[in-house]
């Protein structure tokens, strides 16, 4: 490169974008001489090399030519699109009194739609609708949960822990509202609680590292397993807008006793399919009655109240209902996959 070069790039991409009278042309021509691989980078690359009494000129030289190339490039495309407007406007083709095209309205998430219809249906139950913070105090999302720092159910929630004033998670599930309940409002209370949780997961199909769930819970005088069962049945048909029959298994979660895995028959077949895995039952959540040492720690008195919890896992509840077969879908934010919603 040398200053005739530049000179005769010049008067070349002069004449060449002054002739142009394509926009798409005009943007090729922006391409071959500003683009990242184009003329002037490739001169701009090079001086560097170039012996250093040389440089500044040249390096200046290319960068005035880049920048006038630039506005030229501007200027052009500015007219070619005046020209355009006038044409349509003398062959009638254009019509300024048409409305502009319509603006494209977006829509909810399919979690947010589930979880707002899940809301409506506990809120005509009498429950109200809490919220907690993603990042927890360890103490209510283990601690006051009856999980003490050697237990080993925290090793299947593990999470990230953070400095703070005091040691902090990112919640590992939606159970720690339930402190935030007791601690705050006096019993009798009914109370869900949706929202995202974390955990240190290796991810596949059903498992992702961020996800929703659904808290229940409950707290009043003689509460049992079957008013447990009855509100399970109430959701499911909501959801299912069918009854759907339930089982109760034994589960183990520290801040209930007695613990339980719900299924629910499954909606979709009589005789097995691929969504319950040929078992006619699907695994839906936990739940169980409240553990004495979770009233205590929300300072309620176990000796006058019981009550019942549940962690619906709200991600796997939109993947049933509307037949999705990645839970790692749900918050890709591919939009090829929301705009079915
Ligand atoms: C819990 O998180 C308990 N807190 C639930 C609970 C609440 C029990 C109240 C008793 C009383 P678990 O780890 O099983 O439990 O998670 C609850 C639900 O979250 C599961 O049934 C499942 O549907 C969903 N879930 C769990 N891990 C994942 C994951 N990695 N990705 C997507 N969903 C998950």
């Amino acid at each position: 490169m040398n200053p005739a070069e530049i000179d005769e790039a010049r008067a070349q991409a002069q004449a060449l974008i002054a002739a142009c009278s394509e926009p798409n042309a005009l943007k090729d021509l922006e391409r071959r001489y500003l683009g990242k691989s184009g003329v002037l980078a490739g001169w701009l690359a090079g001086i560097p090399a170039l012996p250093p009494a040389e440089r500044p000129q040249l390096g200046q030289a290319v960068n005035r030519l880049k920048r006038e190339l630039g506005e030229l490039i501007v200027a052009r495309s500015a007219a070619l699109e005046k020209e355009a407007f006038e044409r349509d406007a003398a062959a009638g083709t254009f019509d300024p009194t048409l409305p502009p095209p319509g603006v494209e309205r977006g829509h909810l998430h399919p979690l947010t739609q589930l979880t707002r219809e899940v809301e409506d249906l506990f809120v005509s139950m009498g429950y109200q609708v809490a919220d907690g913070p993603e990042i927890e105090t360890d103490w209510n999302n283990f601690e006051a949960l009856n999980i003490p720092p050697d237990h080993p159910a925290r090793d299947s929630q593990d999470t990230f822990y953070l400095d703070g004033p005091g040691p902090l998670v990112l919640r590992t599930h939606t159970s720690p509202v339930q402190i935030r309940a007791l601690t705050r409002l006096a019993p009798p209370l009914r109370v869900i609680a949706p929202g995202k949780v974390f955990r240190h997961e290796a991810t596949d199909a059903s498992h992702e590292h961020t996800f929703h769930q659904l808290e229940g819970l409950v707290v009043d005088k003689h509460v049992s397993v079957a008013h447990l069962i009855h509100s399970m049945k109430t959701l499911l048909r909501g959801i299912f807008r069918k009854d759907v029959e339930v089982r109760l298994r034994p589960g183990f979660f520290p801040f209930v006793e007695p613990g339980f895995e719900l299924d629910a028959r499954c909606p979709f077949c009589t005789s097995g399919c691929s969504v319950c895995k040929q078992t006619r039952w699907i695994e839906l959540l936990p739940c169980g009655l409240v553990h004495p040492n979770v009233l205590k720690a929300g300072g309620v008195d176990p000796d006058e109240w019981s009550g019942f919890a549940f962690g619906l896992g709200l991600s796997r509840l939109v993947m049933l209902r509307y037949g999705i077969n990645d839970v790692r879908l749900l918050l890709g934010g591919d939009l090829r996959f929301l705009e079915q919603f």
